[in-house]
């Protein structure tokens, strides 16, 4: 069994874009937008910055109370939309409920949409045709996947999980790299037996839902999840004591899919389409 890190291979990824950045005539600036409290959005805003400034990318955070208004929130976005100087705008999820995070992705360019969550994206991707970006996550993964040379073509993948950020490009992804994708969520009936067909399982549940033994053997599983079990450590979807024994690869949490995500990001971020 061997452990995929994520850690090692996106900071190997960041130094490329480092070198890729420095060779661009326009230095790349990425607005990110958070709204409210969020402990968890403030970490994650947090390490999207400290990444910009290793890489070379600009990076603006602009905060806003809990109390910001859905027009006043698309006034920025059409302002950072026109401004040459912002190439990528980020609006980190979730929203507070008063918003309608629908209008806010649709309202971002999708020249600048680094999460790749605008329709246009979204649509482009799922017609075969080229987005501008893919959503940082699986992208991350895929690239995780290819640094180890894990095969693709012809494996049955399986996702857990049905998310627009995660599961549904995850899925998409993997068919334009010729694979066999069955998508399980909540109502997934029998899913210990689906994840037994599995040569690749990616799940991004939020919750402790691989817990049987029996993956595949050699099998290459890849945990999206992070949050905190009752003793409050940092844990995934995936029974990592369980599992690893009978797979051939695996995600550790932290330290896996985590670090992946924000070198993919960064790769979008140096993306300039002016
Ligand atoms: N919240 C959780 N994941 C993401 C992400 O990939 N992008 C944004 N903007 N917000 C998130």
């Amino acid at each position: 069994m061997i452990i995929l890190d994520g850690k090692a291979v996106s900071e190997k990824i960041l130094n490329t874009i480092q070198k890729r950045v420095e060779k661009l005539q326009t230095v790349p600036h990425l607005a990110v937008i958070l709204v409210g409290n969020d402990a968890a959005s403030k970490i994650y805003v947090n390490n999207k910055k400290k990444a910009a400034e290793k890489v070379g990318i600009k990076s603006t955070i602009i905060e806003y109370d809990t109390s910001l208004t859905e027009e006043e929130l698309l006034a920025k976005i059409k302002e950072l939309n026109s401004d040459r100087n912002v190439t990528g705008i980020l609006v980190q999820l979730p929203l507070p409920e008063h918003i309608n995070k629908n209008n806010i992705i649709t309202a971002i360019s999708p020249k600048k949409d680094v999460d790749g969550f605008h329709p246009e994206n979204c649509g482009k991707l799922l017609s075969g045709m080229e987005p501008y970006f893919y959503p940082a996550t699986p992208q991350g993964i895929l690239m995780l996947l290819d640094e180890y040379k894990i095969p693709i073509e012809g494996k049955n993948a399986v996702v857990i999980g049905r998310s627009n950020i995660v599961g549904k490009p995850m899925a998409q992804m993997l068919l334009k790299r010729n694979a066999t994708v069955t998508m399980c969520h909540s109502y997934t009936q029998n899913l210990d037996e689906i994840i037994k067909t599995a040569d690749i399982v990616i799940s991004a549940a939020g919750k402790k839902i691989v817990r049987c033994k029996m993956v595949k053997k050699n099998s290459v599983v890849i945990d999206v999840g992070i949050f905190r079990d009752s003793n409050g450590k940092l844990t995934g979807d995936v029974d990592f004591d369980f599992v690893s024994p009978s797979c051939g690869f695996i995600t550790p949490v932290p330290g896996g899919v985590g670090p992946m995500t924000i070198a993919s990001l960064m790769y979008n971020a140096s993306k300039v389409y002016l």
